[in-house]
C-alpha cells in the first residue's frame, strides 16, 4: 500500500526555537519512520515580512542544518526550498480564486499583524499568505500536517478551500488533517506566558533558541515568569499557572516523562528546583543538537546536494499534481 504523505514547513526567518522543535520537528522525526515526509523551507512566506538587512541565503542554510541536526533524515524525507518549486505559486494563484476575502480577513494571525503594523502599509502577501500555505499542502495530496497550535486556523481554511474545490470538480484534493501535540503544541514565552514562544520575539529573554549559548539557558529559565502561589505548588494548570505549566511541558516533551509523574517528583519542592532540573535537561538536549549543527553548517556542497535532491523529487510530484488540477479547470487540455 502507498504510504500516506506528511507535509510541513518552517519559515527561515531567524534562528529556530525550542518551540519549533517541541511542537513540530520532534513530530517530523517520528513520522518519517512511517510516512512519506515532505519538509519545506518556506522562504516565500518569509519575504512577506523580512526584507531589509536579512540574508535569506544564510538563514535557509541555517534552517536546513537545524532540520538535519534535529534528526530529519534526507535519505528518508524530501527536503526542499519552497521558491524552487514554481508550482506552489501557480497553485496559490489558482486557489486565490476559490478563497473568499472574508475568510482571509478572519485569520487571527492576519488580524494580529494589522495591530502590529498599526493598520498601515500591510502588504497583500501577508493577507494571502494562508492561501500559499494551503497550496504547499494540497499540491502534494497531503494526509497529515504536523504543526503548532497557532497554525490550526490556517489548516481549517486549507480544508475549506480543498472541500470547496472538490465539490465543484470532484475528488481532486486530499483533505489534510492537522497533527497538533496536546502538550507541546504551544510552548509559551518565558517572560510573557500569555503568548507563544516566537522566533521573531523582540525580547530575547522570552525565547530559547536551538543555538542558544549554554550559560543563557540557566539564566533564562531562572528568570522565567511563574506565579504568586505561596505554596509553590508545582501543578499543571494552564489558566492559573501558565509559567509553571510551560516549564512542565518543556520537561515532559524532552524527557518523555508524563506530566503527573513530574508533578509527583517535584511535590513539596520549590519552583527553583523544577527550573534548575529543566535547564539541565535543556542544556543536555541543546548541546547534542548544536554538536550536529556545527558539524554540518559549513559543508555547503553537502547541504546544496540535499536541496538539489529534494527539489528534483518534490518537483516531480508537484508537476504531476498541478497538471491534473489545471486540466480540471480547463487551463490545459
Ligand atoms: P512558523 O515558521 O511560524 O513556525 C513553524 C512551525 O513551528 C510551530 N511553532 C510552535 N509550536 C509550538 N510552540 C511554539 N512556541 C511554536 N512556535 C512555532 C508553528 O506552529 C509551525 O507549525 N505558516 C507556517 C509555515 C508553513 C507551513 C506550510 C506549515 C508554510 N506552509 C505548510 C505547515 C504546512 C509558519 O509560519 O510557521
Amino acid at each position: 500500500m502507498k504510504k500516506k504523505i506528511v507535509f510541513s514547513g518552517i519559515q527561515p526567518s531567524g534562528k529556530l526555537t525550542i518551540g519549533n522543535y517541541i511542537g513540530v520537528i520532534k513530530q517530523w522525526v517520528k513520522m518519517q519512520k512511517k510516512y512519506t515526509c515532505i519538509f519545506c523551507i518556506v522562504d516565500l512566506h518569509t519575504i512577506t515580512v523580512n526584507k531589509i538587512n536579512f540574508n535569506l541565503n544564510d538563514t535557509i542554510l541555517d534552517t536546513l542544518s537545524l532540520y538535519l541536526a534535529c534528526g530529519v533524515n534526507p535519505k528518508k524525507s524530501i527536503i526542499f526550498i519552497q521558491s524552487n518549486i514554481l508550482e506552489h505559486t501557480q497553485l496559490s494563484w489558482i486557489l486565490n480564486s476559490y478563497t473568499y476575502y472574508g475568510e482571509l480577513k478572519r485569520m487571527t494571525q492576519f488580524k494580529n499583524k494589522l495591530i502590529k503594523y498599526n493598520f498601515k502599509n500591510i502588504n497583500s502577501g501577508i493577507f494571502i499568505y494562508p492561501v500559499l500555505m494551503a497550496s504547499d499542502i494540497l499540491l502534494y495530496k497531503t494526509s497529515y500536517v504536523p504543526i503548532g497550535n497557532d497554525q490550526k486556523q490556517h489548516i481549517e481554511l486549507c480544508r475549506n478551500i480543498a472541500n470547496r474545490f472538490n465539490n465543484i470538480y470532484g475528488n481532486i484534493f486530499n483533505i489534510p488533517k492537522p497533527c497538533i501535540l496536546k502538550y507541546g503544541g504551544k510552548i509559551l514565552s518565558l517572560q510573557e506566558p500569555n503568548k507563544k514562544m516566537s522566533k521573531s520575539d523582540g525580547n530575547y529573554n522570552n525565547v530559547i533558541y536551538l543555538l542558544e549559548k549554554k550559560q543563557n539557558i540557566l539564566k533564562k529559565i531562572k528568570l522565567a515568569k511563574t506565579d504568586s502561589d505561596k505554596n509553590y505548588n508545582i501543578k499543571y494548570d494552564i489558566i492559573n499557572k501558565p509559567g509553571i505549566s510551560n516549564i512542565l511541558n518543556i520537561f515532559s516533551s524532552l524527557t518523555g516523562n508524563k506530566i503527573n509523574e513530574i508533578e509527583k517528583k517535584f511535590n513539596g519542592k520549590m519552583y527553583s528546583d523544577l527550573k534548575y532540573e529543566t535547564s539541565k535537561i535543556l542544556s543536555f538536549f541543546i548541546e547534542r543538537i548544536q554538536e550536529n549543527y556545527y558539524n554540518i553548517r559549513n559543508k555547503k556542497s553537502f547541504l546544496k546536494d540535499i536541496i538539489y535532491d529534494g527539489t528534483i523529487k518534490a518537483r516531480k510530484i508537484a508537476k504531476r499534481n498541478l497538471n491534473k488540477i489545471k486540466k480540471k479547470i480547463n487551463l490545459i487540455k
